[in-house]
């Protein structure tokens, strides 16, 4: 019993010693500016529309035109990926022609 009173109070007074020294040590928030370096590629050529509006918000459009070329079903189930394990905000009807855009081989902007 003697023990675990010992032991105990070295832990309150680690607790707060602990405690103590993090009040001491409070943060001073400002708020800061600064520029992301962002992906200024877009994608090129007819239809590139809906690609740009839906596929842009996560990744550069080098993620996409990195790509060999790739089937239509391919790229059906790349996109169906996005939208339903990344959880990609895609209108269904941007699904075929995002699909169509795609599997003719995509460009972007340099
Ligand atoms: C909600 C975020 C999000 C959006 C929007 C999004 N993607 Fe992705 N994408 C991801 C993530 C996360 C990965 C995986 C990145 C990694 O593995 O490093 C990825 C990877 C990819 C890849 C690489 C190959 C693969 O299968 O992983 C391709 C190609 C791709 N995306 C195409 C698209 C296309 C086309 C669109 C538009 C329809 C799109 N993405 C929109 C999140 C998104």
């Amino acid at each position: 019993m003697q023990r675990f009173a010992s032991i105990f109070g070295v832990f309150c007074a680690v607790t707060i010693l602990g405690a103590t020294a993090q009040a001491k040590d409070s943060f001073d928030f400002k708020s800061e500016s600064f520029d992301l370096p962002a992906g200024e590629r877009t994608f090129t050529g007819p239809g590139a529309d809906p690609v740009n509006n839906n596929c842009l918000t996560c990744h550069s459009a080098g993620m996409v035109t990195v790509q060999p070329h790739l089937s239509k079903a391919t790229w059906e189930g790349i996109v169906k990926k996005m939208i339903n394990v990344y959880k990609a905000p895609v209108p269904e009807a941007d699904v075929t022609p995002i699909v169509d855009y795609l599997s003719k081989g995509p460009s972007a902007s340099k």
